[in-house]
């Protein structure tokens, strides 16, 4: 039976498959073997590998198949690429029922794909890293993750889309990733990841501990829910995992009615520090804002606008970029929108000049519409040249609760595949920081309908609240 033999990855898959279905191999003719799963140098000769330096075979598969096949070859089992191979092979052969799922083998790849997506979902719910002491030097982040499949590319990329120029690691029982402030590596090693595993508590992971114990709250438990959303398998891996337990039985003990408010009571106003991430200045970077040339926004720019407030404000309001006023003016939120915000920020009872105020980009971007200068969205590569001065901010301003305002500034943070949809009333952990998501004030300027417009500006009052409330 001919062997062939490929790296453990689906584009080494996808190249073999396509030269075996030009040389007319049916799928129960091959054994497929992955390069770890090789059993020795000497196989005999009838086990020799078909000729892939052979013209290999262009087939049109749709959109969803290929999904599926991407996907599935992600699923933890050594079988799977000559099942992957009988579906494609099927699909050749016009037989189109290989991919539904009221076909056998159909709905054993969507099952799987399926599984894979599952755990592409909980690696990114469920890394936590853990932040070194600075005196390590990198990485400056480290998290021991378990994944069900071989989603740890996957997982590495996301990761390296939102955390900026931090570096860090991830190791897995099967590999590590690797981000050193600039570029992505991946290792299938084990013995890496093992001399690699994390259990170092750290500061960190204090302020995610409080954190965590102040939105547990008993009343409100089911342990169903808890086990379902956060399965019992990942509490290890996670630093709140060792207080699930315990916060179940005290809630199950009678304490539902005053197990949180008991807690809350008993912190006694304590905070926890956590350094700051240092900001990491580019050689050419510029001195000042005012002389900066990252990107090409400055040529239209009356000036650039500095973000403004206290540095030990406890909130930062992050918003998109200066509108026509604010660049007249070089002062933020002084416009409409700003009217707007402070509107909503005496509704909320936050102070403005107990917060700090900035933007993703500091910049006017706008086009000539008759006599008005008309906004324009920043790109995104405009933001990132941007989260320069950014992340000085961050550095140099206290806050702990970032209230993001609209699309960019999410994504500013965040990376460009968090949509505002998704975030939108929720708060999610950001470095030693909070980040609360909310509209951005012009969308509610933007709205012809009261009604709707009252409900966008409710939504931009109740995240300044929990912002207030997390800050406090
Ligand atoms: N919109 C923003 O995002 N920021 C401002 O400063 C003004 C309007």
């Amino acid at each position: 039976m001919p062997v062939i033999t490929i790296d453990d990855d689906f584009d080494a898959w996808r190249n073999a498959a396509r030269h075996a279905l030009a040389q007319g191999l049916t799928p129960e003719s091959i054994e497929w073997r992955t390069e770890q799963a090789a059993p020795s140098l000497f196989d005999s000769a009838s086990d020799a590998s078909p000729d892939v330096s052979a013209k290999s075979e262009t087939i049109r598969i749709s959109k969803e198949l290929a999904t599926l096949l991407k996907d599935a070859a992600h699923f933890r089992d050594p079988q799977r690429w000559g099942f992957l191979y009988r579906v494609l092979w099927r699909w050749a052969q016009g037989d189109r029922a290989a991919a539904s799922a009221a076909d056998e083998d159909g709905a054993r790849l969507n099952k799987m794909a399926k599984s894979v997506r599952r755990a592409q979902h909980d690696m990114i719910a469920y890394v936590r890293f853990r932040q070194r002491e600075a005196s390590l030097g990198a990485p400056e982040y480290i998290a021991w993750y378990e994944p069900d499949h071989d989603v740890l590319a996957w997982g590495a990329e996301h990761f390296a889309d939102r955390m900026g120029k931090s570096t860090w690691l991830i190791t897995t029982p099967d590999g590590a990733a690797m981000f050193d402030g600039a570029h992505l590596h991946l290792e299938r090693r084990p013995a890496l990841a093992a001399d690699h595993k994390v259990d170092t508590p750290d500061a960190a992971e204090a302020l995610w501990m409080t954190y965590y114990r102040s939105i547990f709250n008993p009343a409100r438990l089911n342990e169903g829910a808890l086990e379902q959303h956060m399965p019992v398998r990942f509490w290890k891996g996670l630093p709140e995992g060792a207080l699930i337990p315990g916060m179940i039985s005290q809630a199950r003990g009678g304490a539902r009615r005053v197990g949180q408010a008991q807690h809350v009571g008993a912190m006694g106003g304590k905070t926890v520090q956590v350094e700051a991430q240092a900001a990491q200045p580019e050689r050419d970077a510029p001195t000042s804002l005012d002389t900066c040339r990252r990107c090409d926004l400055w040529r239209h720019a009356t000036q650039a606008v500095q973000g403004e407030g206290p540095r030990d404000a406890r909130i930062m309001l992050l918003g998109e970029q200066p509108g026509d006023q604010e660049d007249l003016k070089g002062e933020p939120f002084v416009g409409p929108a700003g009217q707007l915000l402070d509107d909503a920020m005496r509704r909320a009872g936050v102070p403005r000049e107990q917060v700090y105020l900035t933007n993703s980009v500091k910049h006017f971007k706008w086009e000539p519409r008759g006599k008005r200068r008309l906004h324009k969205t920043p790109a995104q590569q405009e933001i990132d040249a941007c989260s320069y001065w950014l992340e000085q901010e961050l550095h140099d301003v206290g806050a702990r609760v970032i209230v993001t305002l609209g699309a960019t500034a999410l994504n500013a943070l965040l990376g460009k595949r968090a949509t505002l949809s998704a975030h939108v009333g929720r708060v999610v952990p950001y470095r030693d920081k909070l980040i609360v998501a909310t509209y951005h004030p012009s969308y509610a300027l933007r709205q012809n309908d009261e009604a709707a417009r009252e409900k966008t500006v409710a939504a931009i009052v109740a995240a300044l609240e929990q912002a207030r409330d997390l800050s406090g």
